[in-house]
């Protein structure tokens, strides 16, 4: 822990504007007062904020009950959460999407029509014979149909567990064995970059290797394509959904039964399925849509995530629908046709609050600022990031091409297993510095401590950052395994915190600097990737014997991946980029392109200690171009580094 000491500094901050302040949802008196409610008592806190912001069919009767790592929230309480989405928003003429494709087709869907939409595929699930605990995977790109099929699981109390729809057809193998999902919902093609993705032969795919449970497969006719169709299994959307609107009551759900999986990566070979609730997480996701991101009735939301990851659950669908808002999805690639497509759309459709990824910032400030100086984004005025930290530099280059230097940034931290923003600025009412998501939200209580628990004092000391007490959106487990939720997330501290598996800091101010994992996670492009799972991937090649993966930083990505691999003795003579290449697409195949190593290095073994273990710190370190830190004596072959060194 010692190691942890930061050296960045930065200067510059900004205090949002008198405009801003004026009309923002939460104003420096309207913080100080929640802050101090929440101290007070934070029951009275969270009990007050779920009675006025959820519908409740009937009132919980206990706000926080159990104990670590099993807390329960807002027990004896009935809702649905779709309805807390639609029905309280419909016969008002709202705007609840604004679809963009690749092919710039603009659909605009409202409230009334969206409601229409989801009891129709509701009923056309409760005619498959889904009941309420079932799990159904959504395969399917950001589409309003694939909120559509999200929306109608809820209605009817089925968990969904969605699948980004660039993973392979082995991940998508993996995530329906392990929830035993009775349905997949696909579509039948979608486009990225102009060329045409089969989603369906994915899932043929993966149906092939094995998913007993899947019964059926609900195939959306997303473009026009000729499109393989097994008449024992397949379905078409069009076919099963009703011509007329029939209603759905929706299902009378206890605030603690699940709404959710998602897998996210661990730092073992096996994705984890992190399970959400439905009260707790449905009122987290409201408040920081609110809070965080300021949204009014006229706002129009764009928050470019997939719905494949925890952002486009929270802040494509279930916050801003909850609040009733309009959202933007476009689902295309950024710089399609060309390099100026964010902005483009920014500008045609008078986007007001646009939240985007470090790496999406990068990649775009390096198309260089001449593109966005083309469009006026007067519209804007409020922009966010998330996913890994920001460097300063990336902020103030979006703070002054994209925001005109009047929006204030809301840097973001959070994860999947925490459901909802933490850590992150409240617009009107804090002063923002690049680099840092500032403060944690009001009910938060974040902490930063060393090895044995005990929290840093001493400002800009690198720590574990963990999370002191219960909130609603907290992660209720793992699907399926009890024992892998406790040992993440809680034993290292006996059941005292829940532990972030993030590193950070705290600077002069106060403000908390996010510096990185503690664990073998890499983020990749705001997209986290367990290194084991790319090794197992690896290894799992005929010629290969053995593999390390570590991450070093990328200028557009944030982190990368360098893979270190040994190849089985026959097969040594494969030590070539051809081969390289080929392992490349071995990776891709197995996990998906996203997890593509950047770099692989051949050598004739890895640095071991003499018990066998690999000692990726090495790695890390010539991966990184460093100097070897630390200690090698426990090194078993010391030349091996020498010939490491050699080929890099
Ligand atoms: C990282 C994404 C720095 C962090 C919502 C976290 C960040 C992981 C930030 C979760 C941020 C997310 N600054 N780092 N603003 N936001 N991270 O589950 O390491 O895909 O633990 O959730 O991303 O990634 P996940």
């Amino acid at each position: 822990m010692k190691n942890i000491e930061s050296k960045l500094t930065e200067s510059r901050s900004y205090k949002p504007s008198e405009s801003f302040e004026k009309k923002a949802n939460i104003t420096k008196e309207i913080l100080f007062e929640l802050n101090s409610q929440y101290k007070k008592n934070p029951d009275i806190f969270w009990g007050e904020l779920a009675k006025k912001h959820i519908d409740w069919i009937e009132e919980f009767k206990t706000v926080c009950s159990g104990s670590a790592p099993f807390f329960r929230w807002f027990e004896e309480g009935k809702l649905n959460v779709s309805s807390n989405c639609l029905d309280r928003h419909i016969n008002k003429n709202k705007k609840a999407i604004i679809h963009i494709s690749e092919d710039n087709n603009k659909t605009v869907i409202t409230y009334d029509e969206l409601y229409v939409l989801v009891n129709n595929f509701s009923h056309s699930l409760k005619e498959l014979g889904l009941v309420k605990g079932d799990r159904v995977i959504i395969y399917m790109p950001t589409i309003p149909e694939a909120i559509t099929a999200m929306l109608a699981c809820a209605r009817l109390g089925v968990i969904h567990s969605i699948v980004f729809a660039g993973f392979s057809s082995e991940s998508l193998k993996d995530r329906i064995n392990d929830c035993n999902a009775k349905i997949v919902i696909t579509v039948n093609a979608f486009k990225r970059n102009g060329k045409i993705i089969e989603a369906k032969n994915t899932v043929d795919h993966a149906l092939s290797l094995g998913c007993p449970s899947i019964e059926k497969c609900i195939i959306y006719k997303n473009i026009n394509e000729n499109t393989k169709f097994n008449k024992d299994k397949d379905l078409w959307w069009h076919d099963i959904l009703a011509k007329e609107s029939i209603v759905v009551e929706p299902e009378i759900m206890s605030s603690e039964d699940l709404l959710f999986i998602l897998y996210t990566s661990g730092s073992t070979g096996k994705p984890k399925g992190i399970v959400h609730s439905s009260a707790g997480y449905l009122l987290n996701c409201i408040l920081t849509n609110k809070w965080v991101f300021d949204l009014k009735d006229d706002d129009l939301f764009w928050c470019t995530a997939d719905i494949g990851w925890i952002t486009g659950h929270s802040y494509v669908v279930y916050g801003p629908l909850a609040t009733g808002s309009t959202i933007l999805i476009y689902d295309g690639a950024p710089t399609y046709p060309k390099a100026d497509r964010f902005w483009e759309i920014i500008e045609a459709n008078k986007v007001t609050i646009f939240y985007t990824a470090p790496t999406a910032i990068r990649t775009l400030m390096k198309l260089g600022e001449h593109l966005p100086k083309k469009y006026n984004l007067n519209s804007l005025r409020l922009l966010g990031t998330v996913g890994e930290p920001i460097n300063p530099k990336a902020w103030i280059w979006y703070q002054s091409n994209i925001g005109g230097k009047k929006c204030p940034i809301v840097d973001t931290w959070w994860q999947t297993e925490t459901g909802a923003n933490m850590i992150a600025p409240i617009p009107g009412a804090t002063q923002t510095i690049p680099g840092t998501c500032t403060h944690p939200l009001p009910g938060i209580d974040v902490d930063i401590v060393d090895d044995d628990g005990n929290s840093i004092n001493k400002r800009n000391q690198g720590g574990n950052l963990v999370i002191r007490k219960p909130w609603p959106s907290m992660l209720r487990g793992i699907w399926n395994d009890e024992e892998r939720y406790k040992q993440t997330y809680w034993e290292k501290y006996n059941n005292k915190y829940y532990i972030t598996g993030d590193t950070a800091r705290l600077d002069n101010n106060g403000n908390i600097w996010i510096m990185g994992r503690s664990d073998d996670v890499v983020n990749v492009s705001g997209h986290r990737l367990g290194t084991m799972e790319i090794e197992s991937a690896i290894v799992s090649h005929e010629y290969v014997a053995e593999s390390a993966v570590v991450s070093y930083q990328h200028e557009i990505k944030g982190e990368a991946i360098h893979a270190f691999v040994t190849l089985k003795n026959n097969f040594t003579e494969y030590n070539n980029t051809e081969f390289a290449k080929e392992l490349r697409e071995w990776v891709k195949e197995k996990i998906g392109s996203i997890a593509k190593p950047e770099r692989i290095s051949f050598s004739d073994s890895l640095p071991k200690t003499r018990s066998g273990k690999i000692m990726r710190r090495l790695l890390r370190n010539l991966a990184r171009g460093e100097d070897i830190s630390g200690d090698t004596s426990t090194l078993e072959n010391e030349n091996i580094l020498a010939q490491l060194k050699n080929i890099l």
